[in-house]
């Protein structure tokens, strides 16, 4: 468990942050009272497992750490959108899905374990398959569902969102995530990565619309390094590996999106000087842990899974964590890979740190007061 002490840095870090960018962007300070989620299992606080019963995210060891109960985050414990409600104290969000007729003044998560950022009809037409049809779209269905109990009118909401953090993402890794695993071509996948690109912009386009004024956009994680994709993209050639041992080509490709990405959140900043868009590098906070781990104080390495069933990297897709098969190891907080896919709560608050750190750097470049493009 952390210390008291460098809890109280990332809180003053955190806060640090926002007053600085609240000030800079609107001449008036932004105090966070809510903060509305969504993306995938790297956010979902619940909402998956509220969709099936059977998910063995929703049994241990899910959870074992922090909750001590299947709490149906894809963790041993908190993500990094728990740690942020902390640093604003700000309640845990509540799966939107579990909060039914309750007051969510201080927001919500619709985020969804397994979803995409691009409509489901869309890989069905290329015959990729989906975990699930709650997309990003749907989410912000659900978002706008909410709206009249949550604000009233829209003039009202404007207001109300003007002290609301809207985290977006990370969401878009699935996009690329089952295609893959279907053993797809990385040149087949390039191709659609504008278009998941486009839906996440669409989506902070919308919310701004809305009266969002603070959007946190993650980009993919360094999937080349994840068990996973380890697992089962292996090579028996040595150079397809970087000298940690991650798969150099998803690496690039996780960058190619990232790049993507960023160019679209500049162009958004440019069309809204009174928004402030951060980009969340969640790729090099993890490519840090999985360089470093053990400088960093992940003593069993960033590569291998905490939780799974055997194999080089620990992760076998005939017994996943939570599967029958499943072994699990005694101290997860010196791992960075939980269960192969995700991360554990030790790695998730190590990023957490990181992207206070560093998003005041990043705001630097995203945050533009002028109205020229070419000055970009
Ligand atoms: C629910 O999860 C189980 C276990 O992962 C999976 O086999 C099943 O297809 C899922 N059901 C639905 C409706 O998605
Ligand atoms: C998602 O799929 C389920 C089951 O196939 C269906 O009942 C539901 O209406 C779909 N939801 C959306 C938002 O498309
Ligand atoms: C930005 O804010 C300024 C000052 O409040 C206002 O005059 C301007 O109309 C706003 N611009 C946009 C694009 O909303
Ligand atoms: C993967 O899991 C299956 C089912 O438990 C098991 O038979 C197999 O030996 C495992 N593979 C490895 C490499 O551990
Ligand atoms: C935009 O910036 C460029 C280069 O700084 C300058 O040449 C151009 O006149 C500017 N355009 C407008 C509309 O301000």
């Amino acid at each position: 468990m952390a210390s008291s002490s460098s809890f109280l840095r990332l809180i003053l870090l955190f806060s640090l942050l926002f007053v600085i960018k609240a000030a800079k962007t609107a001449s008036q300070r932004h105090r966070f009272t809510s903060i509305f989620s969504f993306g995938d299992s790297l956010a979902d606080t619940g909402n998956y497992v509220l969709t099936n019963k059977t998910s063995r995210l929703g049994s241990l060891p899910y959870g074992e750490t922090y909750f001590h109960r299947p709490s149906g985050r894809a963790s041993n414990g908190r993500l990094v959108v728990d740690f942020v409600a902390e640093a604003l104290g700000i309640p845990l969000l509540p799966p939107y899905l579990g909060s039914k007729n309750k007051v969510l003044t201080k927001g919500v998560n619709f985020a969804v374990s397994g979803a995409t950022a691009v409509d489901v009809s869309f890989f069905i037409k290329k015959g990729f398959m989906y975990k699930t049809n709650l997309t990003l779209g749907v989410q912000l269905q659900w978002f706008q569902q909410l709206l009249p109990s949550l604000c009233g009118s829209p003039s009202n909401c404007k207001e109300f969102f003007k002290k609301s953090l809207f985290l977006v993402g990370e969401i878009g890794g699935n996009d690329y995530n089952h295609p893959f695993s279907q053993k797809r071509s990385v040149e087949e996948i390039r191709s659609i990565i504008p278009k998941v690109v486009h839906a996440i912009s669409s989506a902070v386009n919308t919310l701004i619309g809305y009266g969002a004024v603070t959007l946190f956009v993650p980009g993919n994680l360094p999937i080349g390094c994840s068990a996973y994709y380890l697992t089962l993209h292996s090579s028996s050639n040595k150079v397809d590996y970087d000298t940690s041992g991650c798969l150099t080509s998803f690496n690039e490709f996780s960058k190619y999106h990232n790049n993507l990405l960023q160019k679209e959140l500049k162009r958004l900043q440019v069309l809204h000087p009174n928004v402030t868009i951060i980009y969340g590098d969640y790729y090099n906070a993890a490519i840090d842990l999985y360089y470093s781990p053990s400088k960093l104080g992940f003593s069993k390495g960033g590569l291998r899974a905490c939780c799974g069933g055997g194999g080089s990297y620990n992760f076998n897709t005939s017994a996943l964590c939570g599967n029958p098969g499943f072994t699990v190891c005694e101290d997860p907080s010196s791992y960075v890979s939980w269960d192969g896919i995700h991360l554990t709560e030790a790695a998730y608050k190590w990023i957490a740190n990181f992207l206070l750190q560093h998003s005041l750097l990043i705001s630097k470049v995203t945050i533009v007061s002028s109205n020229n493009v070419s000055n970009i």
